[in-house]
């Protein structure tokens, strides 16, 4: 069950819930470096702080915060998106049946049908856009995750989390979303009947492409979520304490880059669906997409900054339309406040779902005038 929240998401974001630092009266959390806390006369930490592998009072900061924001009992930071969710992954059991989406995260694919498999993972890829395929995969009494990502990398696929959810509650499955393109400004997983939220925070959590960083949020602080923050502490996965600092510094702007980003990426989709030399533009925003009417219902405030363009004539003209642009800058990643341009099947090689002609475009905060006249430029 999601938690409600007495402020507004953009004025939990602006203030954290961090206070007024008790003994300097700061009003921005410190940096706190030390790997190790000193005990009570008595032997006792009453404190709570031990060590500073799971222990640190700057990651409670952002932690607190992303609670907040997605309606969570709780959420534990990582040293990256690709920590948080394989701490996930290891926290359930060799033997174990799990659904994974066919369209997701290319790396976090390769990791669940490499390590977690020879681990002892059951890995099973299902179209997850279908509810009626997830029910169907489901194995009574084995399956115990059910994985979802949505928008879906890189052609941005729509999962209904509201309806898998409902499924998995009749057998006792968990879903966990990545939902680190939506943002908990857009959907709050947790309130649509999920368990668990990962995101990358590298992307628009952080915001400003200096941090690599990754979370998970729990409605309920279970034995499974138990062996979680086990596996960080043992693991040892953790944020440093800068990264922690500067992760919640710009999650404080999270709001309103997620709404200029996503106001943005729905301008260039409509301008670039009438391009000339566009075959296919895919944006979760646009009414003819496979999963706009779903979107509409589990999005709020926008459909997100990712998109994807189709180019006329083919992978070589693509790449060469990459190679034009003047503004957008050709990196891999995303959620930042300046925009990317990326040849998606280039990165995630021979089993990438992305079509050779597709161009991946994180839209930043940036004039959506100049974003176009860029690409446009580009592609003529
Ligand atoms: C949707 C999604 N999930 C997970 C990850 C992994 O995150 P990180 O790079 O922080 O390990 C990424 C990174 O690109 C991503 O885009």
């Amino acid at each position: 069950m999601a938690k409600k929240n007495r402020w507004s998401p953009e004025t939990l974001a602006a203030h954290t819930l961090a206070g007024i630092d008790p003994v300097t009266g700061a009003i921005v959390p410190g940096i706190q470096p030390a790997t190790t806390y000193q005990r009570d006369p008595d032997n006792l930490y009453r404190r709570g702080r031990v060590y500073g592998r799971p222990d640190n009072p700057g990651y409670e900061v952002a932690a607190q915060l992303l609670a907040a924001l997605e309606g969570g009992e709780e959420s534990l930071l990582f040293a990256s998106g690709m920590a948080a969710a394989t701490a996930l992954f290891l926290a359930l059991s060799p033997g174990d049946h799990v659904i994974v989406p066919k369209i997701m995260y290319w790396a976090l694919r390769a990791w669940l049908l490499d390590t977690a498999t020879r681990w002892g993972l059951v890995i099973e890829m299902v179209g997850t856009d279908d509810p009626a395929a997830v029910a169907a995969a489901i194995q009574p009494g084995r399956t115990k995750l059910i994985w979802l990502e949505t928008p879906a990398n890189p052609l941005w696929t729509i999962t209904d989390i509201a309806a898998i959810a409902e499924i998995a509650r009749k057998h006792d499955v968990k879903v966990a979303v990545d939902s680190t393109v939506a943002t908990p400004i857009l959907t709050q997983p947790l309130s649509l009947g999920a368990d668990l939220v990962m995101h990358s925070a590298t992307k628009y959590l952080n915001g400003h492409s200096d941090v690599i960083a990754g979370t998970l949020v729990t409605a309920s602080k279970d034995a499974f979520w138990e062996r979680v923050r086990g596996n960080l502490a043992r693991i040892g996965g953790i944020l440093g304490p800068f990264e922690a600092w500067l992760l919640q510094r710009g999650m404080r702007t999270l709001p309103i880059r997620v709404k200029s980003a996503s106001a943005n990426a729905l301008e260039l989709a409509h301008r670039l669906s009438a391009h000339p030399k566009i075959l296919e533009v895919l944006y979760p925003g646009l009414p003819g997409f496979p999963g706009h009417e779903i979107a509409k219902k589990q999005m709020q405030g926008g459909f997100g900054g990712m998109l994807s363009i189709r180019v006329k004539g083919g992978e070589a003209l693509a790449i060469a339309a990459a190679a034009k642009v003047e503004l957008w800058k050709r990196a891999t990643s995303l959620g930042g406040v300046e925009s990317l341009i990326e040849h998606r099947a280039s990165i995630e090689g021979a089993t990438s779902p992305a079509p050779t002609d597709l161009l991946r475009l994180s839209v930043g905060i940036e004039s959506a005038d100049d974003l176009f006249d860029d690409l446009d430029s580009a592609l003529s």
